[in-house]
This record gives C-alpha cells, sequence and structure tokens, in this order.
C-alpha cells in the first residue's frame, strides 16, 4: 500500500521521531541511495526556492532523479483534472511531490495516484517545514516537553501544520494572531481536542512571546493573497517581529521564519540577520527532514 504524505496529522509521535533520526543519518551518511533508478515527479504551482532545491538536492543525493513540471505546462485542475494528472504520472514516476493553491488537488492526486504523493505547500498546510522547523528546534537543543513557540502573525498554512503537530508532541503553542486571521478553525479544535500541547491565541504579542523558548512569524500575505497585501500591512503593524518584541522571549530564545522574508514587514532586518535567527537551519533543514520522508515513502528502505 503506498503511503501519501499531506499532513503532519497523518503521523504518529513515533512516526516523527523515526523521521528525525533518519534524518540524522541520512545527513552524515551520503552513500546510502534509496532512490537509486527512481523519477520524482514535481509540480509547482507557486514560487519556490527552498522547496524546489531542497527536494531536488534531496532526490540526486539519494540516487533518484526529478521531473519538474510547471503549472504552465500541466495545467493541474484546469487543462487536464488532478486525478488523470495523477494517473498519468503514477505510470512514469514513483512519487508526486506537489505544490499547489487549492489543498483538494493535493487531495485528489493522492486519491488517484498509485505512487506516493507530497504536499509541498497548500492553501491549507506546509508539512515537510515543519517537520524541518522541529528538527531545527532539536538541532538547537529546544525540543523538550512543552517547548513554548510564540507564533506571531498571519494563521496561515505554516500555523495550521504547527496545530497539527501539536496534536501529536507535547509544545506549548501561544499564537499572537490579529482577529479575523485566525487558522483553520477545526485544525485549532482538533490540537485543543488532542489535550497533548497547551494552544492558545493571545492577540497580544507582547503577552504571546513572554518567556517563549522560540519566536515564529511568517509572511503576512501569502501566495494566494497577494491582493489583500495592503490591507494586511495595516492589519498587522502591530504584529512585526522586531528587537523590541524579540526582548520579552527568554534571553536564549531563537528566532524562526520559514523564509521568503519580508524585510520591514513582518520582521526587522536586525532580527532577522541577527544572532538569535536560525532561518539559515530551517531552509537547509528542508534537505534533511524531505530525504528522511521521501527514504521512508518511496525509498528501497521502506
Ligand atoms: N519555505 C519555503 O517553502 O520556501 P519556498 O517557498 O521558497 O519553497
Ligand atoms: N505562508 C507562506 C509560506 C511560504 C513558504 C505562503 O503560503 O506563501
Amino acid at each position: 500500500m503506498k503511503k501519501d504524505f499531506l499532513s503532519i496529522a497523518e503521523l504518529t509521535k513515533e512516526e516523527v521521531f523515526q523521521l528525525l533520526a533518519l534524518a540524522d543519518s541520512l545527513k552524515t551518511q551520503k552513500d546510502i541511495k534509496p532512490l537509486s533508478g527512481k523519477t520524482v515527479a514535481m509540480i509547482f504551482q507557486k514560487p519556490s526556492l527552498r522547496t524546489r532545491v531542497s527536494f531536488e538536492v534531496g532526490v540526486i543525493q539519494l540516487g533518484g532523479q526529478t521531473i519538474f513540471l510547471t503549472d504552465e505546462s500541466v495545467g493541474l485542475g484546469a487543462r487536464e483534472s488532478a486525478a488523470d494528472v495523477a494517473n498519468v504520472l503514477s505510470r512514469f514516476n514513483d512519487a508526486i511531490i506537489a505544490r499547489v493553491y487549492d489543498h483538494r488537488l493535493l487531495l485528489e492526486l493522492a486519491q488517484y495516484a498509485t505512487v506516493p504523493v507530497i504536499n509541498a505547500l497548500s492553501d491549507l498546510s506546509h508539512p515537510c517545514q515543519i517537520l524541518a522547523d522541529l528538527y531545527t528546534i532539536r538541532q538547537h537543543g529546544k525540543l523538550r516537553d512543552h517547548v513554548k513557540i510564540a507564533y506571531v502573525g498571519d494563521g496561515n498554512n505554516i500555523v495550521n501544520s504547527w496545530l497539527e503537530l501539536a496534536s501529536i508532541i507535547p509544545i506549548h503553542l501561544t499564537l499572537a494572531i490579529p482577529f479575523g486571521y485566525e487558522p483553520d478553525s477545526s485544525l485549532f479544535e482538533k490540537a485543543v481536542q488532542a489535550n497533548v500541547s497547551k494552544v492558545e491565541i493571545i492577540r497580544d504579542p507582547r503577552n504571546a512571546v513572554n518567556k517563549a523558548d522560540v519566536v515564529y512569524t511568517d509572511a503576512w500575505t501569502s501566495l494566494d493573497r497577494e491582493k489583500e497585501k495592503t490591507k494586511r500591512i495595516f492589519d498587522f503593524w502591530e504584529y512585526q517581529v522586531n528587537a523590541s518584541l524579540v526582548r520579552q522571549a527568554k534571553k536564549d530564545v531563537i528566532v524562526m521564519h520559514c523564509l521568503p522574508a519580508h524585510r520591514g514587514e513582518e520582521i526587522t532586518n536586525d532580527v532577522l540577520d541577527g544572532k538569535q535567527s536560525v532561518v539559515n537551519d530551517q531552509a537547509e533543514n528542508r534537505l534533511h527532514i524531505q530525504k528522511a520522508i521521501m527514504a521512508t515513502l518511496i525509498g528501497k528502505m521502506s
């Protein structure tokens, strides 16, 4: 039975920690080639730097090859249904990695593909990013039960995936999010009901980051919200991660951002480039964790 990776919710706590451990092994043992002879199709409807490069480099390092398909060439869900695309790509490839505007396209791809489908970001979630973030938090010695993670900004796909992780491993997830920009309500409710983590929305960003181990932010305007940019800059101005805000957190706080950053909007230059920032580790760790995901789902180790 093929297994997809569309959301963090598909993982157990044990599987999360197995992926972190496998990422460690693959990071050091460069001669392991579980994707040898395999091809991976990548369909990206939106721009990407980190996700595309980390997946392509990861596949090459694991011994496989990628075929990158822009949305103009495929027309996923427009020129052809996701079901038809999934059927055809499954005949040639060993996996499909997709970045889509509408999460339902991922669900349809996964339903019809006979090979694993991996979510490379959708409007709903960004699971590979959040696993890489967890790996980064662990790398910096902060991963312990109920580590306080204060997310400041828009309740977007990043937050939704954090909520899914909070249902599995015990963290203290404090969300500083303005009214009207909350994350997916059912994912928030599920995280609360799971009773694994403390999950809360606090409107005042200074209260939210108080004694935090991790301060995390992301774009105020995600790729699919460009038309709302002016209004969002106005609505989010109190939610900027700047030096004064970061001072409310623990002294040894780490600052995270999945990137791309909008300097001077959600985060200031001094914080993004400062010594507490681990944003480039987050970017690098996309490679290690995605290699672990691919080795598990499509590698000869599966
Ligand atoms: N963080 C992230 O997914 O970056 P890209 O959009 O550049 O892939
Ligand atoms: N929330 C951002 C993440 C980019 C990696 C977006 O969806 O554009």
